[in-house]
């Protein structure tokens, strides 16, 4: 008797769960289609069809009709910037019109070119990329800051189109534009953002170290088979007509990726002839790179939206790091201070920076900072 009561209580138990769960996947649909959904399906099309024929007409233009697009006019320039220099590393910062104080911190701390030259004898030519401030009443007193301030550092470049985040890829453009066009000596060209740290002794050392001759060389964060997000209310939503596939090509985040010479110019290549509605300019950088056969490499110290642990080793690797406006002095006093080598060199110091890591990198929850393997390398 009492077995059979036990079964059949289990079974209504059972039943009671599935019931309850159908109406949870009922009630949530939309979220999962959303989130759960749209990742397998891009999954599955990154890696199991993976073919995507961005070549067909639905996002290339004809040239003449691509060439208006991109046709913005040069506030601000530099064209000699480069000019019979040995130039390393041309490191587009984006920022916005009025962040003026965001670009004097960068100025002071890590994208300070003499100091990179009396350390480590590179040349790096830092520029902030802009477009106009938006706000019409506002334009003409920022405008003449920036003209101010171009004036005492010049290393801004702008170019006439409205600094908003739907304009990124026309600032994308931009970058290659410039690149192309008046610093094609640079051995690597770097895009980032105005809130991004990058660690650039130690991405300076990194490019020393490979091979003179490097090509298709492509280093970031890499998202592989990112889904489009198709919820309107999202600030990365992109309806169907301007990108058709389920999944995008791999592509470094936007807020810092190296790429050398080679493939700034074939990505440029590229650009001029694509429909440039897409923007996002990450995903769109993506399309490009994809189209010229060039594939991204994963760097496990390239931060996308993560932000780095605070401590010495993990400046000993870092490389970029994402979310710093008010702690950048702090932060480049830290990271390029001499205890860090000490701390972190000799058997000792590496078993304990082994742990400390792991530690503060391999979490049972989700953390948005460097990969758990990062403490391993
Ligand atoms: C381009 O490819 C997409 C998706 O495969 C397809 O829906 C679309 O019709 C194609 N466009 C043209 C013009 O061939
Ligand atoms: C992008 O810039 C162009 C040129 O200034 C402007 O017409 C357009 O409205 C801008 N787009 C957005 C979303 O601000
Ligand atoms: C670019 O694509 C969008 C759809 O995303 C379309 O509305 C627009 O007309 C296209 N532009 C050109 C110049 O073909």
């Amino acid at each position: 008797m009492t077995t059979v009561y036990r079964r059949r209580k289990r079974q209504f138990l059972q039943l009671v769960l599935t019931c309850f769960s159908c109406c949870f996947i009922l009630i949530y649909w939309e979220q999962l289609d959303v989130n759960v959904i749209s990742h397998l399906k891009s999954y599955s099309y990154r890696y199991l069809i993976n073919k995507y024929s961005f070549l067909n007409d639905s996002m290339s233009l004809n040239k003449e009709i691509a060439a208006r697009l991109h046709n913005y006019q040069y506030l601000i320039t530099h064209e000699n910037k480069c000019q019979d220099q040995d130039v390393l590393l041309l490191l587009f910062v984006k920022s916005s019109p009025k962040n003026s104080h965001r670009r004097d911190a960068i100025r002071q701390t890590w994208g300070n070119e003499q100091y990179i030259y009396s350390e480590l004898k590179a040349i790096i030519k830092v520029i902030f990329v802009l477009g106009i401030h938006k706000d019409l009443s506002q334009r003409k007193r920022v405008q003449r800051n920036l003209l101010v301030e171009d004036q005492q550092h010049s290393d801004l470049i702008q170019q006439d189109f409205y600094d908003d985040f739907h304009n990124l890829t026309l600032k994308l453009i931009f970058q290659f534009e410039w690149a192309n066009t008046f610093c094609k000596n640079a051995k690597f060209v770097m895009s980032s953002d105005d809130d991004v740290f990058i660690h650039t002794p130690n991405l300076i050392n990194y490019l020393l170290q490979l091979d003179k001759e490097i090509m298709n060389f492509w280093i970031g964060r890499v998202h592989r088979g990112a889904p489009p997000i198709r919820n309107k209310e999202s600030k990365y939503y992109v309806p169907y007509e301007m990108y058709q596939w389920p999944s995008y090509p791999d592509y470094t985040a936007g807020a810092g990726y190296v790429v050398s010479q080679d493939v700034a110019v074939k990505v440029y290549k590229a650009l001029m002839t694509l429909n440039t509605s897409l923007y996002i300019d990450d995903v769109f950088m993506g399309i490009c790179a994809k189209m010229m056969e060039v594939p991204p490499q994963n760097h496990i110290y390239f931060a996308g939206e993560g932000k780095a642990p605070y401590h010495p080793c993990i400046y000993n690797q870092m490389m970029t790091s994402h979310g710093h406006v008010k702690d950048v002095h702090h932060l480049w006093r830290e990271a390029t201070h001499a205890k860090v080598t000490s701390l972190t060199s000799g058997f000792w110091g590496q078993l304990y920076c082994r742990l400390i890591k792991v530690f503060l990198l391999c979490k049972p929850y989700y953390v948005d900072t460097y990969p758990c393997i990062a403490a391993f390398s």
